[in-house]
């Protein structure tokens, strides 16, 4: 009787795990700023997963890009705040709010940059970016990075 209960305590334990690191989600706390709605983000898919940025320190060169390829939708300072952005639904991100870049790694940012709305939530506008090289997202990567309010 003793260890029925043990394994079954076992299992609602690992249960319990599972759900606590399950699903890559920041509790609904997306976007941190109030114009952009609340969004569970998806799990960072397994090709994407864990990749580290090689180019960290490339912030200048993908200002450079970001100006020419996101400014559209995020604004000229990244924050969202474009008629284009605010238009869409749901809204372009504020990728300068701290619930933005607390609740995401770097591997989260350069997948959602390579596959664009694929990542996103229902009906998102945003653009898959796999015409860039590698290195180009990454020094974009590392311009987001830079933008943390
Ligand atoms: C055509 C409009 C558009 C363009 C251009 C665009 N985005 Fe987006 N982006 C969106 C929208 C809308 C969202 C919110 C929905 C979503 O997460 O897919 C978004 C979301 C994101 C997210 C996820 C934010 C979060 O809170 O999870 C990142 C990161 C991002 N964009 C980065 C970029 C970068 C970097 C560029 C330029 C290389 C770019 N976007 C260009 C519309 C755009």
């Amino acid at each position: 009787m003793k260890t029925k209960l043990m394994i079954l305590c076992g299992l609602a334990c690992v249960a319990a795990l599972a759900a606590a690191c399950g699903g890559g989600t920041n509790g609904g706390k997306a976007n941190g700023g109030t114009k952009a709605p609340v969004v569970l983000r998806k799990a960072v898919p397994a090709d994407f997963k864990d990749k580290t940025n090689p180019t960290p320190d490339a912030k200048a060169e993908g200002e450079k890009l970001f100006k020419a390829q996101c400014v559209s939708c995020h604004g000229d300072n990244g924050d969202g705040d474009s008629p284009t952005g605010k238009a869409l639904k749901p809204v372009a991100a504020d990728l300068t709010a701290a619930g933005f870049q607390d609740a995401v790694k770097d591997d989260y940012i350069f997948w959602r940059i390579t596959t664009g709305a694929a990542g996103g939530p229902e009906g998102s506008g945003m653009t898959a970016f796999n015409t860039l090289s590698e290195e180009q997202r990454w020094q974009i990567v590392a311009y987001v990075r830079s933008l943390k309010k």
